[in-house]
């Protein structure tokens, strides 16, 4: 079993991506979830998930608890160690120092050296408490559930102690829209563009399409987990302006921090609605639809964009994701898609974006 540390603001939609890189996964407390299998490389590649850890037990969300777990734990590791505690979203007001002393000094007496430089294994120790949604809800049309919200879940209280196995790689700064060779106003944020890729299946040995692509900022993500990429977007500034962006993130010498080689790309213009793919020609599509009030879109009106879109999306893969500032849920099924999941994240007052998943139906 492993123990994941989940980032970001929404645990059920950093759930929905730690399924690409975790197999049986499930929430157990804000900010926690456990899985049967992770792969390392792609819990390295994950945006909303810091950690993943060999998971040692869980109990109550106090010291004592955690002390009398570590002390009964079996242990078949040699060499030094250093306990690095986590009270996730300050919810349970113990002290991490305490925590770490006290759980490192169980690991002296049970025969461990200490070295907080350089240990050989790294205990993780988190701790979390709060209201827990059912897993089964986890991004299923929430904005239908707000309702119920409140009232459903219960009350959790959690410490789990781990052996970290895989910390993702935080180097999205690097990428901030702004700061890349070709930057336009409504270019997604690194963090965001990572999750929806990997939600679509980005990872070596898949092809990833966005028909809208804008800057790239989605196919880089998608590229740096070693995707292979395919963009296309209606505007010439935008494609060669993807191009440039793609080039100088995915054409690099040295090796990737995450460990996997980075994909290949081409880009070139096109509509969206007319897309020169085969059918099933790739394994994932994404794509960030215009916002009405800010793209300019010549040929189309954007509700027909958005349908034709989704149904191209549907004729070259099995599998998408979807980002806007409405739903598009029902353009989505009447394009033969089901709703494996929708998500909403109020960027500001006058913007909800809304993440939709996508899949064959079945
Ligand atoms: C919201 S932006 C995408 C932003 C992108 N995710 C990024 O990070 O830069 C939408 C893009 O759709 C493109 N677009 C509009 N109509 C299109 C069509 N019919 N076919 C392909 N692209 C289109 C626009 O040129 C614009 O670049």
């Amino acid at each position: 079993m492993y123990l994941l540390e989940l980032g970001g603001e929404d645990d059920a939609f950093a759930a929905c991506e730690a399924r690409s890189a975790a197999t049986g996964l499930e929430r157990i407390a804000p900010g926690l979830a456990v899985a049967n299998a992770v792969v390392p490389d792609r819990v390295r590649g994950l945006a909303y998930t810091h950690r993943a850890s060999d998971l040692l037990g869980r109990t109550d969300a106090d010291l004592e608890s955690a002390r009398t777990l570590l002390e009964a734990a079996p242990i078949d590791r040699e060499g030094p160690v250093a306990v690095r505690a986590t009270d996730v979203h300050g919810s349970t007001g113990i002290s991490t120092e305490r925590a770490e002393r006290e759980l490192g000094q169980v690991l002296v007496d049970r025969g461990f050296s200490v070295d907080l430089e350089d240990p050989d294994h790294l205990l993780r120790a988190t701790f979390s408490e709060g209201r827990l949604t059912d897993d089964a809800d986890d991004g299923v049309l929430e904005s239908e559930a707000d309702d119920a919200e409140s009232e459903r879940g219960e009350d959790v209280s959690v410490c789990a102690l781990g052996w970290l196995a895989a910390e993702s790689v935080r180097d999205f700064g690097e990428r901030a829209p702004t700061d890349k060779p070709f930057f336009q106003p409504g270019s997604m944020d690194p963090l965001l563009a990572r999750a929806i890729a990997n939600v679509a299946g980005a990872r070596p040995g898949a092809t990833v399409l966005d028909p809208m692509c804008g800057t790239g900022g989605v196919l880089v993500e998608a590229g740096l987990v070693g995707a292979d990429v395919i963009g296309t977007d209606a505007q010439r500034k935008m494609a060669e302006g993807a191009r440039e962006n793609l080039r100088a993130f995915l054409e690099v010498d040295e090796p990737s921090p995450i460990g996997v080689e980075r994909g290949g790309w081409s880009v070139g213009r096109g509509d969206a609605t007319r897309l020169p793919l085969a059918d099933d020609a790739v394994d994932g599509v994404v794509f960030d639809a215009p916002y009405g009030r800010q793209s300019k879109i010549d040929t189309h009106r954007l509700e027909d964009l958005v349908a034709g879109a989704l149904s191209e999306a549907r004729r070259v893969a099995p599998r998408a994701v979807v980002v806007a500032d409405r739903s598009w849920a029902s353009e989505a099924r009447e394009a033969g898609w089901e709703l494996e999941a929708a998500f909403e994240r109020r960027v500001h007052r006058s913007l909800t974006r809304h993440v939709l998943v996508l899949s064959e139906e079945r």
